[in-house]
């Protein structure tokens, strides 16, 4: 038997949130912290592509983001990248700023939680401290900037449904249990009046057989993230999301954003390769801007990626043949094809939202920076 659903079986019953946090975050069984000697999971080697494993555009734009952020603040920045995975973005971003680095990163900091993961970053990256936990880690001193790729979207989430209990709509929750040797889903009451009360407080009112999802865990981690800044700073959120009232809208969302991803395939059940796939749901970006709101910081509205690439200066990063309108190198077509997949506003460049938040002289800065093509966006 599969060491995860033994898991499950040892423990009777478990809820969604229990379930990921295993099939993910396991030590030794855990998809994202399992030892792994060869392909990680994002990449063209892996199970899905992620914005820095699709095209190094990102990384690249923003290294000149943070160059000119520096510029106009006249100082050397921290950078942290929370769920940094193998890398690969930073090692692109180093790269990008080459001898530029001294004058614009004071410090560069990578929390990443599989230990496989931060050994192999810090093999491919100089110079850069690595954590399992931001808390681990001391605060920035001084303007900084807190990048997270696909970090929330991993969070493991409740996942609730409205049933019918004779004349009544109950609110229940989808646990998973071990039958016959396998995984199943099975109805039971909410496991933590918290989910009720999240489902209220963002105006949620489900339809009968619904289902959908409840990450907890995201106002909590925010806030240490934001904690951690200080008084100063901007962060990036990369992420598959949505406001409340689109991710929860009974009529697109029936049966919620829970799914897997293995071999870039989508995996619709995710009981069925516990420990083999990944396991995603969308974030609700209301969590990220209150938490935000009520601890003193300003958050823009979420963006479309592509669109915020190309107001932050991507263009400026692709084949010099593109802008000069001369034919292309096989080489410059592979990655102009690969800037088009962050790019453009049908797949990632649509899907992925990049939510900005900020506080200080340093939002002031990428709000001049920005300004006024994001603003107006
Ligand atoms: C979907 S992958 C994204 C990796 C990378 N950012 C990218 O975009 O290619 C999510 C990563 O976040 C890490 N992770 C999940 N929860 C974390 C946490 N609380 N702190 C730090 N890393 C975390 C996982 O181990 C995994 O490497």
């Amino acid at each position: 038997m599969n060491g995860i659903v033994s898991e499950v079986q040892r423990r009777g019953r478990v809820t969604c949130a229990e379930y990921m946090e295993l099939a993910l975050y396991h030590p030794e069984l855990g998809y994202y912290t399992r030892f792994r000697s060869g392909c990680g999971p994002a990449g063209g080697g892996g199970d899905f592509l992620t914005a820095p494993t699709a095209s190094p555009v990102l990384a690249r734009t923003l290294a000149g983001l943070l160059t000119r952020l520096a510029e106009l603040l006249g100082e050397p920045l921290c950078l942290a990248e929370l769920g940094a995975g193998e890398g690969l973005l930073l090692g692109t971003l180093l790269e990008a700023l080459g001898e530029a680095r001294e004058r614009v990163l004071r410090r560069v900091v990578a929390v990443e939680r599989a230990e496989w993961a931060r050994q192999r970053l810090f093999e491919r990256c100089h110079s850069v401290e690595t954590a399992q936990d931001l808390g681990d880690v001391p605060g920035p001193g001084g303007p900084a900037v807190v990048f997270a790729s696909e970090l929330y979207d991993a969070l493991p989430v409740h996942r609730v449904t409205l049933l019918r209990k004779g004349d009544l709509l109950v609110l229940g929750e989808l646990y998973v249990e071990v039958r016959g040797g396998a995984l199943h889903w099975v109805e039971g009451p909410l496991s933590d009046p918290a989910i009720g009360a999240y489902l209220e407080t963002h105006g949620v009112s489900l339809w009968e057989g619904q289902q959908a999802e409840v990450r907890l865990l995201t106002r909590p981690l925010h806030a240490r993230h934001l904690a951690w800044l200080g008084l100063q700073g901007l962060l990036l959120v990369l992420d598959y999301g949505h406001p409340a009232n689109r991710l929860y809208d009974p009529r697109s969302r029936r049966l919620g954003t829970l799914v897997g991803y293995r071999g870039h395939r989508v995996v619709y059940d995710v009981l069925r390769e516990p420990g083999e796939c990944d396991i995603t749901a969308h974030v609700n970006f209301d969590d990220l801007v209150a938490v935000a709101t009520e601890k003193g910081w300003e958050s823009e509205p979420p963006q479309p990626l592509g669109l915020f690439l190309a107001q932050t200066g991507a263009f400026e990063h692709l084949p010099p043949a593109v802008a000069l309108g001369e034919p292309l190198a096989p080489e410059d077509w592979a990655e102009l094809a690969a800037a088009k997949r962050v790019l453009s506003p049908s797949g990632m460049g649509a899907d992925l939202k990049v939510l900005a938040q900020g506080r200080g002289r340093v939002w002031g800065a990428y709000r001049a920076l920005a300004t006024p093509p994001l603003a107006d966006a």
